[in-house]
């Protein structure tokens, strides 16, 4: 565990984590020899692709305890979230025209919805409290007679806070409205309540492949389609499917529910050993408790996070998220939290997971703190 650490060290599991060496071998034989398409119907190359997706859809769906039969493949959790979304809007808006969500979720919904405002429906984004979580009361006032679907990220990419997820599902059938809960993050560590209507997930999330997600659609929901063109899959989502990355995500869903425990037991050693090194003077971003420990969003007021990048060029870890980083814009997320804009960029996001060893992390934050420190006597 304590070996010598390996340069340079990554801790930015958040934005994307490696393949596991399993989900590689899965994969290969349907790039190499195994080439049918899983909708030939007429022979042996088109049934034994079609009989690997299937398998894959079946380990894809119990990870989230589903039916097989309500996983639709898409190509990632963004394309999850656009058919959940827009699907959704779009089947049900003789019902209403209403939307809601919340001001730290993912691009991937927030850009949605703003696309169906220049469609001419209304959404509310909600604010949350200090610790990252949904106000309860908040939601109950926003919904309004015409509500149509309410959408809550289950684990945050920024911050990790976790939802209540369950308790917004309640609310919202209580009004009519359906559920969509974006679960890259907590897909396969924390359990996802059987009472969303919606739920989007990803595979390199889950040590599995980039390219291929997945959207849980409940028996009797029934979202327009996004992608015309055939309708390979149930609810009409077309497009020719890859044998290899269902193959490669459903391999590592299936090797995520065997190292569940494993798995949290490392995240775990890992938070403690961060939070103990961090020490005083370092504040944790969102909520310490409803977290997934895999995350860890810390600031120094002061610190200049770009100056902080550029002097530890390797050690791979995020200010905000990957695409905030990239804009130059404070984080959207820390900003919801009452975060002021230097205070936001005074924050750094590590990631771990399976694969970061104790001696990597701890040398990582000595390097951080090293650098930070140079920061003040430089000041
Ligand atoms: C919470 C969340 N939602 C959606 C996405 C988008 O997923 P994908 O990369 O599969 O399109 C991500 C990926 O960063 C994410 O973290």
């Amino acid at each position: 565990m304590n070996s010598t650490p390996h340069f340079p060290i990554y801790l930015d599991y958040s934005a994307t984590n490696p393949c596991d060496p399993r989900v590689v071998d899965a994969m290969i034989p349907w790039l190499r020899e195994h080439f049918g398409n899983p909708a030939s119907r007429s022979h042996a190359w088109g049934w034994e692709a079609e009989e690997a997706v299937e398998k894959a859809r079946a380990d894809v769906a119990a990870l989230i305890g589903a039916d097989p039969r309500e996983i639709v493949w898409t190509s990632g959790a963004t394309e999850s979230n656009n058919l959940a979304i827009k699907g959704a809007a779009h089947f049900y808006q003789t019902r209403g025209k209403h939307l809601i969500t919340v001001k730290t979720e993912h691009k991937a919904v927030l850009d949605t919805m703003r696309e169906l405002e220049r469609q001419g429906f209304e959404v509310t984004y909600l604010d949350v409290q200090e610790d990252g979580l949904v106000n309860m009361d908040a939601l109950k006032a926003a919904i309004r007679p015409d509500t149509i679907l309410i959408s809550v990220m289950f684990v945050n990419n920024e911050i990790g806070v976790i939802q209540p997820i369950a308790a917004l599902a309640e609310i919202a059938h209580a009004a009519g409205a359906l559920l969509l809960c974006d679960a890259v993050q907590g897909y396969g560590r924390v359990d996802i309540p059987a009472t969303c209507d919606l739920v989007a997930v990803s595979g390199h999330k889950i040590y599995g492949p980039k390219g291929i997600g997945a959207l849980w659609v409940r028996d009797g929901v029934a979202p327009a389609p996004l992608l015309h063109g055939g309708g390979q899959e149930a609810l009409g989502r077309s497009g020719t499917l890859s044998p290899a990355l269902c193959a490669g995500f459903g391999t590592a869903a299936a090797l995520m529910a065997v190292r569940r425990d494993a798995d949290a037991a490392q995240v775990e050693r890992l938070w403690t050993l961060a939070i103990e090194r961090f020490g005083p003077g370092w504040s944790i971003n969102g909520s310490s408790d409803q977290r997934y420990r895999g995350n860890l969003n810390v600031r120094r007021d002061g610190l200049d996070v770009a100056r902080l990048m550029s002097a530890l060029r390797d050690v791979a870890f995020s200010a905000g998220s990957a695409c905030a980083s990239g804009s130059g814009r404070a984080s959207h997320v820390l900003r919801a939290i009452g975060l002021t804009e230097r205070q936001a960029r005074s924050s750094v996001r590590l990631g771990f997971g399976r694969y970061t060893t104790e001696a990597e992390l701890t040398e990582a934050i000595d390097r951080l703190m090293l650098a930070a420190n140079a920061q003040r006597i430089a000041a």
